[in-house]
């Protein structure tokens, strides 16, 4: 597949550094040299620009700036029409650090606003539960069973894409629905964040295994 990153973050590079053997990536962001210094990293293959061609290379689309700069960054690549038909990958977290509640968009998730916003893409919902350091285990495996990943989308042809970018991760795919499911798995990792933030260990957080058994 062809997967163009808008953001070259911390969830950018533990995501591409697992998928760079299998598809082709471009890296796209705000700063050229940021988006080379992560192109570079992961190997000669992978291109770099602005969120404009990263929206143009990729069939589909990852999402992975700060979730307050979504909106920007989708006018940045060029708004509805450029991504019209593209599957669009959404992991973010919109949670506000002050007191951990998730923000809605008048009562809908931010996975369904991106929606409204770009009606004629398709937006999937998928990796915001677990912290990056979690998607760069190598696989992630807890107690010898793959960590399950949940996810929510409207368009079955997209969501099977994402279906096997997850397994790609060395995760198994949950499909827990439409779009709409995303308005529980935002504030269900606003409860992860939240107990990160005061110390949790980032493999235990949602009890995936006992601290001493931890795999790295
Ligand atoms: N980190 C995690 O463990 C984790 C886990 C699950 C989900 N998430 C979600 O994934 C998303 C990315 O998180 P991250 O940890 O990868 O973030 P990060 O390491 O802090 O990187 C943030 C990215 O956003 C870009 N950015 C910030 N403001 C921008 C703007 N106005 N326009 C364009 N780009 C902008 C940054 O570019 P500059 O460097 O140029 O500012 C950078 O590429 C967040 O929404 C977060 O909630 C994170």
């Amino acid at each position: 597949m062809k997967i163009g990153f808008i953001g070259y973050g911390s969830m950018a590079e533990a995501l591409a550094s697992k998928w760079v053997t299998k598809h082709s990536l471009f890296i796209g962001g705000r700063n050229l040299e940021k988006a080379e210094k992560l192109a570079k990293k992961l190997g000669k293959t992978v291109e770099f620009g602005s969120e404009a061609e990263a929206a143009s290379f990729g069939e589909i689309v990852v999402l992975a700036t700060r979730h307050e700069a979504v909106f920007e960054a989708i006018n940045a690549a060029g708004g509805s029409d450029a991504l019209a038909d593209k599957v669009l990958l959404d992991i973010n977290n919109p949670v506000d650090k002050s007191d951990f509640l998730a923000k809605t968009y008048d009562g809908i998730s931010l996975a369904e606003e991106i929606a409204r916003v770009v009606p004629n893409a398709h937006v999937v919902k998928a990796f915001n539960m677990c912290q990056a350091k979690v998607w760069q285990m190598n696989p992630p495996v807890f107690d010898d069973r793959p960590f399950v990943v949940m996810y929510c989308g409207d368009n079955n042809f997209a969501k099977q894409k994402i279906a096997t970018l997850i397994e790609d991760v060395g995760c198994e795919a949950k499909d827990i629905g439409d779009l709409k499911y995303a308005r529980m798995l935002e504030p269900a990792a606003a409860i992860v964040i939240k107990l990160l933030l005061s110390g949790h260990d980032p493999y235990t957080v949602l009890n995936l295994i006992q601290p001493e058994l931890k795999a790295i």
